[in-house]
């Protein structure tokens, strides 16, 4: 199903995340033409101006944007041509009657008729208030089949609160209106990780524990909390970051092939991988789970303090700011291979990869040792594909061999067709298109495999024991290292 017509509502519109990554999305989508024609962005904010005062706003928040994302003068007063506002308070029931005569009633400087398209919801609030504003929305009768409601994470902080606000949620959308976001189901890395698993037959009868002996998936930020010390004293690394956004690359990577490029068929088989994690006990989540948080230290040559000396972090933090995890997924394709996970602020390079390490050739004849093959799929700031394979070297034939690889840069190859992945996620929301979002069972499993170390850590905080200590601009702590050389494994910076 393509949508001719839509109107996307930005609850939440004069937010950060409207102004720094959902209309600075939405202003690529227009520009790469891809916006059905017939559409409206309507913002909704607490403060009081009318839809002149909203561009105007947002022309000098985009100001602020890096220099590639930012619009010209006439390319922004072009794209502010879709764009509307309204203030709401949103704890009222009474603007929620104007919200819905402004989406039933055309517009007055329209002057034409539009077809009745898609509405998108896009909640870009805390997700506290889902409950409220979902009840609100159903009692104008915002909820037609016509209504899709988008929801923005954290959604909850741990299982309980997940299936709150997933019941509430639940009680006014059915599950295929609501839709929720992952961003890294977004970018084009994502999609090529799917691409080259099941577009291609090379891979696939390699994908199991026959060939290969490890996976390595590291989510490395080289920029530390900056403002948002309050929101990620609540919520820290595991939470932030391995419990949506590291989960869902290694359901993307472990799952099973599915029948259909369906929506359902491609989740049924994330959650099957997520039913399949090894479930932590108390004494696993302390062995197998490393948590750190960064000192002061130098991180890409600038000094920078510690977590605890960030704005609106306690002097005394036990918040993680990274996390190094070994897990395995226990069916039959996947049985004894170790699955690492990494994420962290503050750390020597702001990167994201996954490595496929295969296992070694089972007779070698050339004299070794040799580095046995590896795959690296690159999430950011590259997007592509390395494969280290062996070659011999110069002509010294089956005397010697000398690592080479195979190297695809996705950026250089596909450089007209760039989507970041805001614009894709707002385009396939727009569009109807679930796949790349995530299902409440996906999301509520995730929480339950995690609860058992956010349990373990309370008991440690209680017991006087914190995160481990890193420098800034380091890998992170050195137990996480310990943890791969237990198996005989190291992390890719470090082979
Ligand atoms: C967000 C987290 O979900 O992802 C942030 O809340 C984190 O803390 C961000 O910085 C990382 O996303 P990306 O796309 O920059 O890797």
């Amino acid at each position: 199903m393509s949508a001719t017509s839509f109107d996307l509502v930005l609850i939440g519109g004069t937010g950060d995340l409207a102004w720094r990554k959902l209309l600075p999305a939405l202003f690529q989508a227009w520009r790469h033409g891809k916006l059905p024609a017939d559409g409206r962005i309507l913002a909704v904010g607490r403060n009081e101006m009318d839809s002149a005062g909203y561009r105007e706003w947002l022309q000098q928040r985009f100001r602020d944007l890096p220099g590639p994302a930012r619009p010209g003068a006439e390319a922004f007063k072009r794209f502010a041509a879709l764009l509307h506002y309204i203030s709401m308070d949103l704890m009222q029931a009474e603007p929620y009657q104007r919200l819905r005569r402004w989406l039933k009633e055309p517009q007055a400087d329209e002057g034409r008729e539009r077809a009745a398209g898609t509405v998108v919801l896009y909640l870009a609030t805390s997700p506290h208030l889902f409950p409220q504003i979902c009840g609100q929305l159903c009692a104008v009768g915002l909820n037609g089949p016509e209504v899709r409601v988008v929801l923005e994470k954290p959604l909850g902080h741990d299982l309980e609160s997940a299936r709150a606000i997933n019941r509430a949620v639940g009680a006014v959308f059915s599950e295929s209106q609501a839709l929720r976001i992952d961003h890294y189901l977004g970018k084009s890395a994502v999609q090529n990780l799917t691409a080259l698993r099941f577009g291609n037959a090379l891979f696939e009868p390699l994908w199991r524990r026959e060939s290969i002996a490890s996976i390595e998936i590291t989510l490395a930020e080289s920029l530390g909390v900056g403002t948002r010390g309050e929101f990620y004293e609540r919520t820290g690394a595991l939470r932030d970051m391995v419990q949506n956004h590291a989960l869902q690359l290694l359901t993307m990577i472990a799952m099973e092939p599915p029948s259909t490029a369906d929506a359902d068929a491609i989740r049924n088989e994330k959650l099957k991988v997520l039913q399949a994690l090894k479930p932590f006990t108390p004494e696993s989540a302390r062995r197998d789970v490393v948590r750190g948080q960064y000192r002061a230290g130098v991180c890409e040559g600038r000094a920078v303090p510690g977590y605890a000396e960030e704005v609106k972090v306690p002097a005394h933090s036990r918040c993680e700011t990274f996390v190094a995890l070994r897990t395995e997924v226990c069916n039959w394709r996947w049985a004894g291979v170790p699955f690492y996970l990494r994420t962290g602020k503050r750390l020597a390079a702001g990167t994201a990869y996954i490595v496929v390490n295969f296992r070694a050739v089972p007779h070698p004849i050339f004299p070794g040792p040799h580095p046995a093959n590896r795959l690296v799929i690159k999430l950011q700031p590259e997007d592509g594909l390395e494969l280290h394979l062996l070659a011999a070297k110069g002509h010294s034939g089956a005397g010697a061999l000398a690592p080479v690889s195979l190297d695809l840069d996705f950026d250089k190859a596909f450089v007209e067709d760039r989507v970041g992945a805001y614009e894709r996620l707002l385009l396939e929301a727009i569009h109807g298109r679930l796949n790349l979002f995530v299902r409440s069972d996906e999301q509520e499993e995730a929480w339950r495999w995690v609860e058992p170390v956010l349990r373990a850590w309370r008991e440690d905080d209680a017991a006087g024991l914190g995160p481990r200590p890193y420098a800034a601009g380091s890998w992170g702590p050195a137990a996480a290292s310990a943890l791969v050389a237990r198996d005989g494994f190291s992390w890719a910076e470090e082979s």
